[in-house]
């Protein structure tokens, strides 16, 4: 018998109600694309930082109800390789937001056994950005809770460049031939490399597209939209995207 998690009710749900989450089919992995800070700003008459600001307090009790569910991995888009194209204001203000969230939540993310990690090309986030970010990657290296992936100056067609590059690298100095390339192999030399494949992405704001976010990775997740813009999303839309999740089929092709 599966044990069930109590499943609050909320009168936001986009979906159909019920009572409870199947603790034996939490997703291992969950990607979120935090989008409508902007536009719930705009809402308010309020500049697009404040948006920003109030995402991040969302993130804060996303990765705790992550982590008490049971999920695993908990990936974040929180600044993506087209971002830079923001107005300098914007992209200034992203990026102090890591620091902001570590300085004031590391301690409790310790407490509760998360790791952080990155994924994306972080060498070219600013020095004090970086700095934050390695600390807290470092100060939470020996635990084994929820793995807390913060996606910074990440895009995805980079990554998998990148990885071409490195395949064809060690294909011209003889460690690899080209029989050995195959769908491992080419994983193998991503970002995500030690995680598992996200089972479940979750968009806020209505947009449905992926936005350059994990694309070999989400080969076979399952997508689950939400109107609701991320600054007002919670702990029970979350439930909800879980409790969709675990009613979904999952064949990889099959039947
Ligand atoms: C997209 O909304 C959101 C972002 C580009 C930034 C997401 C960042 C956060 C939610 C905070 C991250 C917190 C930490 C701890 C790193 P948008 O600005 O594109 O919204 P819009 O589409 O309404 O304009």
């Amino acid at each position: 018998m599966p044990i069930k998690i109590p499943f609050t009710k909320n009168k936001k749900k986009n979906t159909q109600q019920s009572q409870s989450l199947d603790a034996d089919h939490i997703p291992k992995h969950v990607a979120i694309i935090m989008d409508g800070n902007g536009r719930w700003a705009k809402k308010r008459g309020l500049p697009r930082i404040a948006g920003h600001k109030e995402g991040m307090s969302v993130v804060k009790k996303i990765v705790r109800h992550a982590s008490d569910v049971g999920v695993s991995v908990l990936t974040l888009y929180a600044f993506s390789t087209e971002n830079w194209k923001r107005p300098k204001n914007e992209v200034d203000f992203l990026m102090k937001l890591p620091i902001d969230f570590l300085n004031t939540y590391l301690p409790e993310l310790i407490e509760r056994n998360v790791q952080v990690q990155t994924i994306g090309d972080t060498e070219f986030l600013p020095e004090h950005t970086r700095k934050a970010v390695e600390e807290a990657i470092e100060r939470t290296s020996d635990n084994n809770g929820l793995i807390l992936n913060f996606a910074l100056n990440y895009g995805s067609r980079f990554e998998m460049v990148q990885a071409v590059k490195q395949i064809t690298a060690r294909v011209e100095n003889g460690e690899l031939s080209t029989s050995d390339i195959n769908e491992q192999l080419f994983s193998s030399h991503l970002y995500t490399a030690d995680l598992f494949e996200p089972d479940l992405l979750i968009r806020t704001s209505g947009e449905q597209r992926l936005s350059n976010f994990l694309l070999w990775q989400l080969a076979y997740a399952e997508f689950w939209f939400t109107e609701v813009l991320w600054p007002d999303f919670d702990e029970q839309l979350f439930e909800q995207a879980l409790h969709d999740y675990q009613n979904r089929k999952r064949r990889y092709g099959g039947i």
